[in-house]
């Protein structure tokens, strides 16, 4: 896997930073609880049925209950009824696009292995990945049949 940011076209920029998945991705960073790190993130998720739902990290004193604006993303979506996951942006503020922790790559695998992730910071570096690559021979419900 190349984790280095993938170079996209001005054209494919434009699209992705004027996409309401973006759109909802910086709201909700706008809205990050984030006083201990101080790193602000916000997700978006697409749903096949066109849905939009987000998310923002939330930090906590106790630093382990810290959820990530990935998850919190999902874990809104099927508080919704929606499982169905087609797209996920992830807005964050580094030199590099911040990809989903292992616990987030774990959540989203239950419910979308064919999801596409955009990571993208907000001077515009854009990391497009696959579930495949995130999490080879992942563990998945199938694993319990
Ligand atoms: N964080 C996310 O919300 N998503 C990521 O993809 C990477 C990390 C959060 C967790 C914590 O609040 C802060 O960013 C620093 O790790």
């Amino acid at each position: 896997m190349n984790s280095t940011p993938k170079s996209v076209s001005k054209d494919q920029l434009n699209e992705i930073t004027q996409s309401s998945l973006y759109k909802a991705a910086s709201v909700a960073r706008g809205n990050a609880y984030a006083p201990y790190s101080n790193f602000l993130v916000g997700a978006a998720i697409e749903c096949h049925d066109g849905t939009i739902i987000s998310g923002c990290n939330v930090e906590n004193c106790s630093y382990g209950l810290t959820s990530c604006a990935e998850r919190n993303a999902i874990f809104t979506a099927v508080a919704k009824g929606l499982k169905n996951f087609k797209k996920i942006l992830i807005l964050s503020d580094a030199e590099t696009p911040a990809t989903p922790c292992g616990a987030c790559r774990q959540v989203i695998v239950e419910f979308a292995p064919s999801i596409e992730i955009i990571s993208i910071t907000i001077a515009g570096k854009v990391i497009i990945e696959t579930m495949t690559n995130l999490l080879p021979y992942a563990f998945t419900p199938k694993n319990l049949d």
